[in-house]
């Protein structure tokens, strides 16, 4: 991002700060990872509610252990990507259920042909979009929650990715990371303040009618194979094999449309 990016934060704090007291919202020109940083802040004692956006991140870091890069080479300018996360103390009942809750709200936000691929990434024409890494730090009896979202805005290069990723432009011409920022931050804060008092079960029916893999032939890691039927209202994935209908909580899970190719977005 350069410095000419106008960011909304006074908009956005007034639209949280009235339900998350003590809230902040802090742009940043450069940091390793938002996630990094916040869990870094929070294991120092810091809990206050805060959003933090890195204008650029240069270890950001994926689900699973994995890189997330916002462009080819990570001394550019990231302007064609949204980074941060959302810091927070909470306390649901149960926690199952808060990356596919928190995947319902980015998408909700932003644009009707935007569907979600379990858990937890965002795909646009059966591309990947956007990515949400949820992390947490117990400290005395409070959990602090970090809830990381990236998302492409720009064309960006597809070199080293299995499949190329999609980008917000696609469908939303005129929007940048700044624009796009205002569009999800109250909404979301919204989704989580929900999801800590009701659980995942009102998100249920809204996670499968976003639903990408639903009715697709799916092979899940263990290398089992079924047709996945959206998600029960825990949020575990359904998916109908030769031994039944199983309910999967965590794992990898590979998609082979009927008849293209086998092939991953993963
Ligand atoms: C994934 O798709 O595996 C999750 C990607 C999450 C990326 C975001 S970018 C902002 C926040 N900071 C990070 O280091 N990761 C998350």
């Amino acid at each position: 991002m350069n410095s000419l990016t106008r960011w909304p934060a006074e908009a956005i704090w007034e639209a949280i700060a009235p339900e998350l007291p003590g809230f902040t919202v802090e742009v940043l020109p450069q940091i390793d990872s938002t996630n990094t940083e916040l869990m870094r802040r929070a294991r120092a004692g810091q809990l206050e509610p805060v959003l933090l956006v890195a204008e650029q991140q240069t270890a950001g870091r994926g689900r699973l252990g994995r890189d997330w890069h916002s462009g080819a080479d990570s001394r550019q300018s990231s302007s064609g990507a949204l980074t941060f996360s959302l810091g927070l103390p909470l306390a649901p009942r149960d926690w199952s259920g808060l990356s596919l809750a928190v995947g319902v709200s980015v998408v909700q936000s932003l644009h009707p042909d935007l569907q979600l691929k379990w858990p937890n990434d965002v795909w646009l024409h059966e591309r990947k979009l956007a990515g949400i890494l949820i992390e947490t730090a117990s400290l005395g009896q409070v959990r602090y929650a970090v809830i990381g979202v990236g998302i492409n805005i720009k064309a960006r290069d597809a070199a080293g990715l299995a499949t190329p990723p999609a980008w917000l432009r696609e469908v939303l011409p005129e929007t940048d990371a700044a624009q796009t920022l205002l569009r999800i931050a109250a909404p979301l804060v919204r989704t989580i303040k929900a999801f800590e008092a009701s659980g995942f079960a009102p998100f249920q029916s809204l996670f499968n009618a976003r639903d990408a893999l639903g009715g697709l032939t799916v092979t899940l890691s263990d290398g089992l194979c079924g047709v996945a039927q959206g998600v029960d209202n825990t949020g575990a994935l359904q998916v109908l094999t030769a031994q039944g209908l199983k309910k999967i909580t965590s794992s990898e899970v590979s998609v082979r449309p009927t008849g293209a190719p086998p092939y991953e977005f993963l």
